[in-house]
């Protein structure tokens, strides 16, 4: 796991230079989307290479994390509607070529099947941006997840249903109860993870997802066993880091060739 240090600026270019070298490499390539505030300037960074410097998702494939349940197609917070605004529409992904787990099917369990499906049938995701919830959740797997778990329906926590009560006009009773969601072993199963968290509130969380004991409790953590995960914080996101030091003097000394 690399961990890097730095302000939320440089974070969110080094996450897009990421995505923009496996793109311009593989044009075909899956990218896996988040939602919620942390990647928002790295899409921002992608849509300004995508306009100024030629970048093209015309090929490319996405598949989002997850998504409320019974929320209403054209509610501005569904998260197929916040990653339209936020990237599908803002470049060139042909159509049909986002999708997103299918909050409002009659049948949930047969929409995660097949969600599943897609992502396997696309050839798999090759990097997976993330954000992560102030209980250490990642997509909207909450703390008790199954290490071992693929797309399924989960009720959110209190405590996520009031961090994200912000997007709702502040009323609790508007946030959704339930979502779906990739599993933790279905995130794991993408080759690259690009996780991105700032701020203070998320001190902890970076802390245990970093140097924590590998816990359900803290559902992050399952990504100290992926072979090629990055966790770019901002200074107070890392406050609680015990090893801060060294993954700033490692990132300092680190070969320019190298990328993430
Ligand atoms: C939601 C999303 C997660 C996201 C988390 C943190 O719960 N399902 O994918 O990582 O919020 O959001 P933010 O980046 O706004 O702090």
């Amino acid at each position: 796991m690399e961990v890097v240090i730095a302000p939320a600026d440089q974070l969110a270019v080094l996450a897009a230079e990421a995505i923009d070298k496996l793109v311009r490499a593989t044009p075909t390539a899956v990218v896996g989307l988040a939602t919620g505030s942390s990647p928002l300037k790295v899409y921002d960074e992608l849509v300004r290479r995508h306009t100024e410097e030629g970048l093209s998702f015309a090929q490319a494939k996405a598949f989002m994390l997850d998504e409320y349940v019974g929320i209403a197609e054209d509610h501005p917070e569904r998260y197929r509607n916040v990653i339209e605004k936020e990237i599908a529409s803002r470049v060139d992904f042909a159509p049909g070529a986002v999708q997103g787990p299918d909050g409002n099917a009659e049948d949930l369990v047969a929409a995660c099947a097949d969600y599943e499906r897609k992502i396997v049938d696309a050839g798999g995701v090759d990097l997976q941006i993330l954000g992560i919830g102030t209980d250490g959740h990642i997509a909207f797997n909450e703390p008790g997840s199954s290490l071992a778990s693929r797309t399924r329906i989960k009720t959110l926590t209190a405590q996520t249903r009031e961090d994200n009560a912000r997007f709702f006009g502040d009323d609790l009773a508007q946030v959704p109860q339930h979502c779906l969601t990739q599993g933790l072993a279905t995130i794991m199963s993408a080759k690259h993870l690009v996780l991105l968290a700032s701020g203070k509130g998320k001190a902890e969380a970076v802390h245990q997802l970093v140097e924590g004991p590998v816990s359900a409790m803290w559902p992050a953590t399952i990504m100290q066993m992926h072979p090629h995960a990055t966790v770019l914080v901002d200074d107070a996101a890392a406050s609680r880091l015990q090893l801060g030091d060294y993954y700033r003097q490692t990132f300092l000394s680190k070969p320019e060739w190298q990328g993430l």
